[in-house]
């Protein structure tokens, strides 16, 4: 499942660049993809190692790598990261990056970081969250700490007219006969949006899975992080989940005036003790 995800996160790559301007002149003069509510959770990074776990084209990692010390990507996508790496060129950001499936890297990687970092649309790509956290305490060094901001999995189940989409408490993999989609909307686009491809489809199918908050907090406590922050956001950063989502100020998303407020992000810190 993780090598079809694979071919679909190829595929829908130069699809999603496509929409985004100059992305390379915007890093370079200074540009952040960055969102407020990430800095918060992660604090100064300052002389800090960064893993930047599923970086996907590594806008947010070259983003990440002005504030820390050393920042490393991983990605399984080979598109993904060798735009990444493209970008990282162009923009004179440096960052390492790394193609690989997580899991594997987890089990290869000898370096230890002192943040772990995933955001926006990742463990839903894995298929077990349990390997997730005990990776990601592997290869954090003691007192290092996991900051992830995720949409929360209650976003799934909501749609225009309620709560008629993937029910919350979905246990086997959903196998998404379109493939990873072209999300990619103005908010998503910080250097600027391009119309690029319209109506694209994906030839490859993809695999997603559904983790309730309780999977992620029980997961992350099993592989012995403490956990020091749950937070819910009642807005969704980048990305419109359902259509009629309202657009607000800071390219966030929030359910539509008609709708009663319910979280749409979630976002963990955990400390290896
Ligand atoms: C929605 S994107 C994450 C966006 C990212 N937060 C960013 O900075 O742009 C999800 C990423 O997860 C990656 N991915 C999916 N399954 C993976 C796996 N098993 N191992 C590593 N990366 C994976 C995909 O290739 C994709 O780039």
């Amino acid at each position: 499942m993780h090598e079809q995800n694979r071919r679909s996160w190829n595929a829908v790559t130069s699809v999603h660049n496509r929409h985004k301007n100059d992305q390379s002149g915007f890093l370079a003069g200074g540009g952040s993809t960055l969102f407020p509510d990430e800095l918060e959770l992660l604090g100064d990074l300052s002389g800090r190692r960064l893993v930047h776990l599923q970086c996907n084209c590594g806008q947010d990692t070259l983003s990440l790598s002005r504030l820390a010390g050393r920042v490393v990507g991983v990605d399984i996508s080979d598109d993904a990261i060798a735009f990444a790496r493209q970008l990282s060129r162009d923009s004179g950001l440096s960052a390492e990056f790394v193609r690989s499936d997580l899991f594997d890297w987890f089990d290869e990687t000898e370096e230890r970081f002192d943040v772990a970092f995933s955001s926006y649309g990742t463990i839903g790509w894995l298929c077990d969250l349990n390997r997730w956290a005990g990776g990601v305490a592997e290869v954090l060094v003691p007192g290092g700490q996991l900051v992830l901001l995720e949409f929360h999995p209650l976003a799934w189940s909501l749609q225009r007219d309620g709560l008629t989409g993937d029910s919350y408490f979905l246990r086997d993999p959903i196998h998404e006969k379109s493939g990873v989609n072209d999300y990619v909307g103005e908010a998503l686009a910080p250097s600027g949006y391009q119309q690029g491809n319209q109506d694209w489809q994906n030839p490859e199918t993809a695999y997603s899975f559904q983790w309730t908050v309780g999977d992620i907090v029980t997961s992350v406590a099993r592989a012995g992080l403490v956990v020091e922050t749950l937070r819910e956001y009642e807005y969704a950063n980048g990305c419109e989940i359902f259509d009629g989502m309202k657009l607000i100020e800071g390219r966030r998303y929030t359910v539509p005036d008609s709708m009663a407020s319910v979280p749409l992000m979630l976002g963990l810190r955990a400390r290896l003790p």
